[in-house]
C-alpha cells in the first residue's frame, strides 16, 4: 500500500457540461479522497507552466486557449497508487479512443476537451501539485 497525491484538473468543458459532480463521484466512489480543491480560472502564466513539456507543440496554442477560457476545479486526490488510479479512471487521452467505462471513454468526443487531466508520474505530481496549491 502506497498513499500517493495526485493533481486532478476538471477542465473548463466539464464545468460548463455540469460534468463536476459527475467527475468528482467517480474518483470517490474509487475510495480516492479529496484533500484540497478550487473553483478557479487558469491564467495564461500558469498554462505555459503546467504544460511546460508542450509549449512547442502545434496544438498548444488551442490548449491553452481553451484551458483559460473559464472556470475549471483544481484538487488534489489522495489514495493508495492515486497516481496510475485516477489515469486508469480518466482513460486515454483521446475521448474517441478511450475505453467505456473511464470517464473520457463514456463522456468526451475530443483529445483536448477531454474533461480531466491526472498528472502522469511521480515527479509530475509533486510538481504540478506545488505550482497549483503552494
Ligand atoms: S502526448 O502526445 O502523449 O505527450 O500528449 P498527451 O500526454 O496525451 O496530452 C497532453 C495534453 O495535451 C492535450 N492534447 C491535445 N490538445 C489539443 N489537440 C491535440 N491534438 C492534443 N493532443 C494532446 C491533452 O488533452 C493533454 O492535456 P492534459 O491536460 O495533460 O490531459
Amino acid at each position: 500500500m502506497a498513499e500517493q497525491r495526485t493533481l486532478v484538473l476538471i477542465k473548463p468543458d466539464a464545468v460548463k457540461r455540469g460534468l463536476i459532480g459527475e467527475v468528482l463521484a467517480r474518483l470517490e466512489r474509487k475510495g480516492l479522497r479529496v484533500e484540497r480543491m478550487e473553483l478557479r480560472t487558469m491564467s495564461s502564466e500558469l498554462s505555459d507552466a503546467h504544460y511546460a513539456e508542450h509549449v512547442d507543440r502545434p496544438f498548444y496554442p488551442g490548449l491553452k486557449a481553451f484551458m483559460t477560457s473559464g472556470p475549471l476545479v483544481s484538487l488534489i486526490a489522495v489514495g493508495d497508487e492515486a497516481i496510475p488510479v485516477v489515469r486508469q479512471l480518466a482513460g486515454a487521452t483521446d475521448g474517441r479512443k478511450a475505453e467505456a467505462g473511464t470517464i473520457r471513454g463514456d463522456l468526451s468526443l475530443s483529445n483536448q476537451q477531454n474533461l480531466i487531466h491526472a498528472s502522469d508520474s511521480e515527479e509530475s505530481a509533486k510538481r504540478e501539485i506545488d505550482l497549483w496549491f503552494s
